[in-house]
């Protein structure tokens, strides 16, 4: 008899394996990235940090909790650095969460949040959402007595809608002392440096309060995997303990360093984002397309009086007439839907053009 994993195997998908047929070069829109190259200082800091790469990286990331302290005005002390923000989220289940324990999200919530309840054996709550957008109340209704964590990301992924920072406040309010509430604003900067700001005010009123931020959206850091952690002074120390010695890497850390360094570059990009945002909804809604209310770098979108049929077709035909990767929702409830994110005005441009063929194509 085979040895037997605690876990199911994991199905990994294939479309950006699968060989572009005319041969184009591939677009992926597929997983909510910044389209931008490094900027100069990035590279240079990476180049420097690379001629070091046979000695560890700081095992506390050191500098990068000074320099997000500075840039954030927060305590280093009440943040952790992880291998990305994912990271962070699967050591702040394994620190709360066990068989038999429940960890609640919304409806549309984040699919990592389902991952991570299901690497510890913990159960997985679901509120319902209205109208695709988190419901506090829903979420407060769902709280029961095996509750040990809450997950919410806002805005959310895959849905991009969001709700203001005052209602975060009001959960925090209202949710038992003994829940940990994790506010993932991965996508926070696209929604604003104020209502960022909001929420990290947030950790400073509760003891159960966590914040996760990432370099992989607004700073186009996602290949270095860096993410972090603020959160009250006596759950630092705790994290550590769940979480790897030297995660994050050397080159990681000197990058994400010279990033905040580059704020500027960072704010208009993701002004650049935010406007490509509002200009491809307002073109999609023009085709027939509805979107919702995205606050994040990206946008789910459906084919008015589409079926799950149909959005699988223009999927594949984004693939095959553009090169375009999009994401495929396929959580329950969301199948006629599809998630893109805003690349350079070019390939939004091209992502446009072959939807509107496509619309052509069904019509005739
Ligand atoms: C809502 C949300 N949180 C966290 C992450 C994880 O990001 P990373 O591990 O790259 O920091 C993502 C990535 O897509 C996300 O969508």
């Amino acid at each position: 008899m085979r040895p037997q994993p605690y876990l199911e195997p994991m199905r990994i998908r294939g479309r950006i394996a699968t060989p572009q047929p005319l041969g184009l070069p591939i677009i992926n829109l597929g997983f909510n990235e910044l389209p931008y190259p490094p900027t100069p200082g990035v590279a240079e800091a990476l180049a420097r940090a690379e001629a070091h790469v046979q000695s560890y990286g700081n095992p506390h990331c050191n500098g990068l909790r000074e320099a997000l302290g500075a840039r954030f005005g927060i305590d280093p002390d009440a943040i952790i650095c992880g291998n990305g923000s994912e990271e962070l989220l699967d050591v702040i289940a394994r620190t709360f969460a066990r068989p038999g324990d429940e960890i609640l999200i919304s409806q549309y919530g984040y699919v990592q949040f389902a991952l991570t309840a299901n690497r510890v054996g913990a159960s997985l709550v679901k509120a319902p959402e209205a109208a695709m957008t988190t419901d506090i109340d829903a979420l407060l209704a769902a709280v029961s007595d095996h509750t040990r964590l809450l997950f919410l990301a806002n805005p959310n992924n895959p849905t991009g809608t969001m709700i203001p920072a005052s209602e975060l406040r009001r959960l925090a309010a209202a949710l038992p002392d003994h829940i940990v509430l994790v506010l993932d604003i991965a996508y926070g900067e696209f929604a604003g440096s104020d209502y960022c700001a909001d929420v990290h005010a947030i950790v400073a009123d509760h003891e159960n309060v966590v914040v996760t931020r990432t370099f992989s959206k607004a700073y186009g850091l996602a290949g270095a995997r860096v993410g972090w952690a603020h959160g009250p002074d006596w759950l630092i120390p705790v994290l550590y303990a769940a979480r790897g010695m030297g995660t994050v890497n050397a080159l990681a850390q000197a990058a994400a360093i010279a990033a905040l360094g580059e704020a500027g570059t960072v704010d208009r990009r993701v002004a650049e984002i935010v406007s490509e945002r509002a200009r491809v909804a307002r073109a999609l809604d023009e085709l027939g397309l509805t979107t919702l209310p995205s606050r994040a770098n990206f946008l789910m979108a459906t084919i008015r009086d589409g079926d799950a049929a149909l959005t699988e077709a223009l999927v594949q035909h984004l693939f095959d007439s553009g090169g375009i990767i999009v994401n495929r929702t396929r959580e329950a409830g969301l199948e006629t839907y599809f998630r893109f994110s805003l690349g350079l005005s070019v390939h939004n441009d091209l992502l446009l053009e072959c939807i509107r063929k496509f619309l052509e194509m069904q019509e005739n």
